[in-house]
């Protein structure tokens, strides 16, 4: 798994999926990998939830917001050389910031 940013050509009018969640190997774009990280973090919740660790709505809520990681669909408005992220955690993604 990559955490760099990423400099790719992309396409006028061609569709990207980028990887939201960082644990793709074909790093920036999805390759279906988040849906094993979903799994795998949706049994460590609910381990939580059974031992009474979770104690407030509020905090349940937070990590199932932080367990929503899935590709971001594009469309290039233009033939670029983009730079994306690669570390999941740009506010401006697919962009890296
Ligand atoms: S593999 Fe990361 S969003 Fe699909």
């Amino acid at each position: 798994m990559s955490k760099k940013q990423h400099l790719v050509k992309i396409k006028k009018g061609k569709n990207y999926a980028w990887c939201g969640c960082a644990e793709s190997q074909n790093q920036p774009f999805c390759d279906g990998s988040h849906n094993k990280v979903k799994e795998k973090y949706d049994n460590i919740l609910q381990t939580l939830i059974d031992a009474n660790l979770i104690s407030t709505e509020q905090e349940l809520q937070n990590l199932i917001a932080q367990n929503d990681k899935k590709p971001i669909l594009f469309k290039a408005e233009k033939d670029i050389e983009a730079n994306l992220c690669g570390c999941g955690q740009s506010e401006n993604a697919p962009y890296c910031n």
